[in-house]
């Protein structure tokens, strides 16, 4: 399965961050990543003026949420239908630090329902949290999210498993584990959905972790800010 390497910009950046894209795709040309792909999930305001760099480099381009509703009185949120027309393709939908906000797997089965009727990939979010994980029901808890957060009958999405402890600590699942929790979402999604590993991944770590047996790609946040280092990870897949 071709795989998918998705940067997460999370809260970072300015307006000068729009040339990265063009950064990215010098040190790692076009033609030395042919059987990979590259996404930039930038915050929303980023997305239209890195179209025409990220559509140059050949860089996909996704938001890291969008609103349900096509349209509405929802103060500061952006709808699927913006998204794909500001140039994105992709959308993050349940990321862990939304979950954290209130947003439920209803929320999330219904954001990606409005990405995908835009024709934009929803990138569904899952992962538990140490507790669940020590508690040996990390298994039960994703496989539940899973069915509640991907809408029936939906094909076209990825599935990215980022265990809520990993992000951001410098700590990884182990590679058992994360062979085995994939394995399991393998199970679940079928043959045909790339699936992703997602925190602390680093050009240290991603040889590793992307080798891994159903490991389709990663989500990548810290190290997904500097160009060297994504660049570096997505050289590892
Ligand atoms: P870090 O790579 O910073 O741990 O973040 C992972 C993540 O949350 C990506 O969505």
């Amino acid at each position: 399965m071709r795989p998918l390497i998705a940067g997460n910009w999370k809260m970072h950046g300015d307006m000068s961050w729009v040339d990265k894209p063009g950064a990215f795709a010098e040190l790692l040309p076009a033609a030395e990543r042919e059987h990979l792909d590259v996404l930039i999930c930038p915050p929303s305001l980023f997305i239209a003026p890195m179209a025409a760099s990220c559509h140059e480099g050949n860089i996909l381009l996704g938001a890291q949420n969008c609103h349900d509703a096509e349209s509405g009185a929802h103060t500061g949120e952006v709808s699927a239908e913006m998204v794909k027309s500001a140039g994105a393709d992709y959308v993050i939908v349940g990321h862990s630090e939304r979950r954290a906000g209130g947003e439920t797997n209803a929320d999330v089965a219904a954001k990606a329902i409005a990405a995908a009727k835009q024709g934009v990939t929803p990138i569904i979010c899952v992962g538990e949290s140490l507790d669940i994980r020590k508690a040996d029901e990390a298994e039960a808890v994703v496989s539940a999210q899973i069915k509640a957060s991907v809408p029936e009958g939906l094909t076209d999405y990825v599935l990215a498993y980022e265990p809520i402890w990993a992000i951001g600590t410098g700590m990884t699942a182990t590679a058992e584990d994360i062979k085995a929790m994939h394995a399991m979402i393998r199970d679940i999604v079928g043959p045909n959905v790339r699936i992703l590993y997602g925190g602390s991944v680093k050009p240290a770590n991603a040889k590793e972790i992307l080798g891994t047996d159903n490991v389709n790609g990663a989500l990548i946040g810290g190290a997904s800010l500097e160009m060297e280092s994504l660049a570096a990870i997505a050289r590892a897949a």
